[in-house]
């Protein structure tokens, strides 16, 4: 099965330590961050990956992860779901996608349906959130109804591409990820399940710090 790491982005929430780097080669504990979300496909059951990345940063992660995974260039990071869309013709039928500067403590077996995973969260400003009543997501919500975040692990099928096609740049002038999830759930074509385990993003120094500690007490 082939699946897809999403790791451009800007990094601007980490300061100072991306500018110069790419967030997912930065070390978290023992490794680098892109280390999480590959065993999490792995484990997947994935035997073939591609990363997604700025031009300006395929060479380190060339350097560091060598022949073994295929890599393509997001020209301008406007949004996971344009990052995503640098997928089409590599991926087939049901395949899962991680962004790069997520951790999950647990293995996920692979699901027979497009799938979200959701997870509890004290912050839900910052985050995707899943409202179970009205089977939607609402982005970062100011009056959050509900805890549940949306996690950066998804399941799509062939649909997404034509799904991608449609958007048009938010407020903050990205292509979202949660328009796709939500017109999958608008359409009855996704589940949205637990996430097992202990997840984190890695996209601030406190997630960051979290996530490190995370993985030198799984070490
Ligand atoms: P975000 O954390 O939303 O964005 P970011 O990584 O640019 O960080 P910041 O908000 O601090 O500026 O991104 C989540 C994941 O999605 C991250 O692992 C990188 C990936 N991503 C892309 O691959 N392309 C993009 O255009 C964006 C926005 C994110």
């Amino acid at each position: 099965m082939r699946g897809v790491i999403l790791a451009g982005g800007r990094g601007t929430r980490l300061g100072d330590t991306t500018r110069v780097t790419n967030k997912h080669l930065l070390p978290v504990y023992d490794r680098p961050m892109i280390y999480q979300p590959i065993a999490t496909l792995k484990a997947m059951g994935c035997t073939d990956i591609l990363i997604v990345t700025g031009g300006e940063n395929v060479g380190g992660f060339a350097q560091l992860l060598g022949s073994g995974f295929t890599y393509r260039v997001q020209d301008r990071p406007d949004g996971i779901a344009g990052a995503l869309a640098q997928a089409e013709g590599y991926v087939d039928g049901l395949f899962p996608v991680i962004l790069g500067d997520n951790y999950f403590s647990a293995s996920f077996a692979m699901p027979d349906r497009p799938t979200i995973y959701a997870a509890r969260t004290e912050r839900p400003e910052a985050f995707g959130i899943y409202d179970p009543g009205a089977g939607r997501i609402t982005e970062k919500p100011k009056d959050p109804v509900s805890d549940l975040a949306v996690t950066g692990l998804y399941v799509y099928d062939d649909r997404v591409w034509d799904v991608i096609r449609t958007l048009t740049p938010s407020a903050r002038g990205e292509l979202e990820i949660t328009d796709v999830n939500n017109w999958y759930l608008q359409h009855g074509l996704m589940d949205v399940h637990d996430a097992p385990g202990t997840w984190s993003d890695m996209g601030t120094p406190d997630s960051l710090l979290r996530a490190a500690l995370h993985v030198k007490g799984a070490a």
